[in-house]
Order: C-alpha cells, then sequence, then structure tokens
C-alpha cells in the first residue's frame, strides 16, 4: 500500500552556545531530531513513543509542515509537503490536522464552541452557510457532546472535554491524517480511556490514519498498529504493536514496557526503568546513546553506533542495538 506520508532521514539541529564567552564560547548543536524515517499508511495508526526530550514534538511538527527540517523530506501522497503552495498548500492543511496535549492553551478563549468548530468550516468552504449549525452539532456528537455545548466557551469545560472540542474541530475538514501529540497526558486517567475510544471509533468508521504520540508506551498499545520508539531523537526500534508488545527487541523498549502505568489506575509498573535521566541532546554518548542506562551493555556499546537494522529472522522489524547484529 502506498504511504499516505512518508518521513525521510528528517533532522532538526538547534543551534546553542556552550561555555563562557569569557573562556571561548564554542558553538554546537543540541540535536532534537537526527535522521528519522518513518511512514504512515491509510487508515494505519503509527504510535511514537519516548521519553520528554526524545523529540516527539519536533517530529510532529516536522510532519505537519509547521516546522521545515534543516536535512531530509517530508512527503504527503508523493508529494514534498514544503514544495506546496496556493490550492495544493490549503489541501494539505485539510488533510493533516494536528491535535496538541493542552486543549486549553490551542482553544482560544473568547471563541464559544460554535465558532471554534465553525471556523475550519468555513474556511474550506465545506458546508453550506445554512447548514453549518447541524454540521457543527453533527461533529460535537461524534466526540460525545451534546447541542447544549455550542454556545458555551472552553473555560466552561472539564480538560477532557476540552480535548473533545479539538478533535471535533479537526474532524470537522474531513481529515485523511490526524497528528496527536500526547493527546492524553493532560487528562485523568479515567477520562484518557474515553478519548482512546473516541479515536478508535472514529478510526473504525472514517478510515483516518494517526500519528499518535505518548510518553507512555502502554497507552500507545490500544490504538497503534505499528510503534516506533524514539530515544535522543531517533527511532531506536520500529516494530509492529502486537510483536513490541510480545517481546520487545531494544532494551530501552523493553524498559520502558516494564515502566509504563499504562490505563489501569490500580496497575503498578514493575519496576523504575529505564534507570538515570536522559543524557542532554547537547551531549550525546558515543557508541550507542543509550549505554550509560543500558542494563545489557556490553564491549562495543560505549565506542561503536548500532545502526538501525532488521534483525534475522524479524520480518518487518527493525532495530538499533548490537544485541541484534554481528557483535551479537
Ligand atoms: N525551538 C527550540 N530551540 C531549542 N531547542 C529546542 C527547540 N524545540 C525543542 N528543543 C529541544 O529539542 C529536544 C526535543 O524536544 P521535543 O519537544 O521535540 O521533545 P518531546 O519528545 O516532545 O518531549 P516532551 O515529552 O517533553 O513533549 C529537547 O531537548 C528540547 O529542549
Ligand atoms: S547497543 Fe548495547 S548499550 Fe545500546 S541498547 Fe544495545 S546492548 Fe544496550
Ligand atoms: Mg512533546
Amino acid at each position: 500500500m502506498a504511504a499516505l506520508l512518508n518521513v525521510h532521514d528528517v533532522k532538526k539541529h538547534y543551534p546553542v552556545r556552550k561555555g563562557f564567552a569569557l573562556f571561548g564560547s564554542r558553538g554546537v548543536s543540541l540535536k532534537a531530531v537526527d535522521g528519522v524515517s518513518l511512514s504512515v499508511e491509510e487508515n494505519r495508526v503509527l504510535g511514537v513513543v519516548g521519553e520528554s526530550g526524545s523529540g516527539k514534538s519536533t517530529l510532529a511538527r516536522m510532519m505537519t509542515a509547521l516546522l521545515k527540517p534543516d536535512y531530509g523530506s517530508v512527503e504527503f501522497e508523493g508529494k514534498n509537503v514544503f514544495g506546496l503552495s496556493g490550492k495544493e498548500l490549503k489541501a494539505f492543511r485539510r488533510a493533516v490536522q494536528i491535535i496538541f496535549q493542552d486543549p486549553f492553551a490551542s482553544l482560544n478563549p473568547r471563541a464559544t464552541v460554535f465558532e471554534t468548530i465553525a471556523e475550519p468550516l468555513k474556511i474550506h468552504g465545506l458546508v453550506p452557510r445554512g447548514q453549518i449549525r447541524d454540521k457543527v452539532a453533527a461533529l460535537l456528537s461524534e466526540v460525545g457532546l451534546g447541542p447544549d455545548s455550542l454556545g458555551r466557551y472552553p473555560h466552561e469545560f472539564s480538560g477532557g472535554q476540552r480535548q473533545r472540542v479539538c478533535i471535533a474541530r479537526a474532524l470537522a475538514v474531513s481529515p485523511r491524517l490526524i497528528v496527536a501529540d500526547e493527546p492524553l497526558s493532560a487528562l485523568d486517567v479515567s477520562i484518557q480511556a474515553q478519548i482512546i475510544n473516541i479515536l478508535a471509533g472514529l478510526k473504525a468508521r472514517t478510515g483516518m490514519a494517526y500519528v499518535f504520540i505518548s510518553h507512555d508506551l502502554r497507552v500507545v498499545e490500544y490504538l497503534s498498529d505499528e510503534v516506533a520508539v524514539m530515544y535522543l531523537g531517533r527511532v531506536v526500534e520500529h516494530s509492529g504493536a502486537e510483536e513490541l508488545f510480545a517481546a520487545p527487541l531494544h532494551p530501552y523498549t523493553a524498559g520502558l514496557l516494564a515502566s509504563a502505568p499504562g490505563l489501569d489506575p490500580s496497575s503498578k509498573p514493575e519496576r523504575q526503568v529505564p534507570k538515570g535521566d536522559v543524557p542532554s541532546p547537547i551531549d550525546i554518548p558515543s557508541g550507542c546513546p543509550f549505554h550509560p542506562r543500558c542494563p545489557r551493555r556490553f564491549e562495543p556499546c560505549d565506542r561503536v553506533f548500532p545502526k538501525l537494522v532488521q534483525p534475522a529472522g524479524q520480518q518487518g522489524r527493525v532495530v538499533a542495538c548490537h544485541l541484534w547484529n554481528q557483535y551479537r
């Protein structure tokens, strides 16, 4: 199947100044995203997981053309999204929607729910004026909100209800792909499951694709067909969701899995792993970037960089770890 969205070897590095000017500062770069390739197919959900600072939001903003990569390409239906203009750009802006973590910050506090959801319908001229109210009410019903919400303002809603409004606004334009950047992390655990159910229902009904981003591996399990695990700006494992949850290949994935609380408030993570803090993306460790925290590191790990490769006998999976290549 042809990919809807194709991200090839994208990099985003930010210049930073290091050291005191008195002693001579040197320019170094913060590698927010450092060579990521992923694709999303129609009616599929790609989960993207990693700890804070691993580059997930930077990747999401490049995928949606809100941020231009320094290197690499982003293609939607085979076309470079940064080469689009006019009608084609407008069509891309309609086809790909982004939902953010904080539903309050992404809503205009002075606009009613009706105004918020009617706006994209008007911009894209999708519904005759006389039918906008009915269309907005139908979109609200898709996300489990009644018509009584129409005249209300964001502050009158709970976090979960606000996120529903954001989803309804994204849905208004019948997108082909929704990039959801930690859509659940600002919400109570009990509400998270409701939002997941709404997203899963929409996928089944509309055939939409998602990129679903979370720092919690267990949360993406409910929705994802495949999962990419990010560490310090790179993908360290990319597998079908079932295979990944049954038997993670990368020690970092295994650590995230053991430590993930998931959606069940009564579940206790087995242990607090991965141990230690994520190193700074300004000073990425030599060799395998995960080696200072890896419980399974061995001789070449601190000096040889592990490439992302398909291990023998692991069809459709790639991993960046020496346990799975020639050093094994
Ligand atoms: N505009 C910027 N200028 C400098 N550094 C940036 C900028 N945007 C992001 N970064 C840095 O890039 C790295 C990746 O950030 P990003 O927000 O993509 O991570 P994330 O995985 O989304 O984290 P979180 O889980 O906290 O949302 C971080 O170290 C961040 O501080
Ligand atoms: S390459 Fe070595 S340090 Fe890196 S994850 Fe694999 S075993 Fe651990
Ligand atoms: Mg983020």
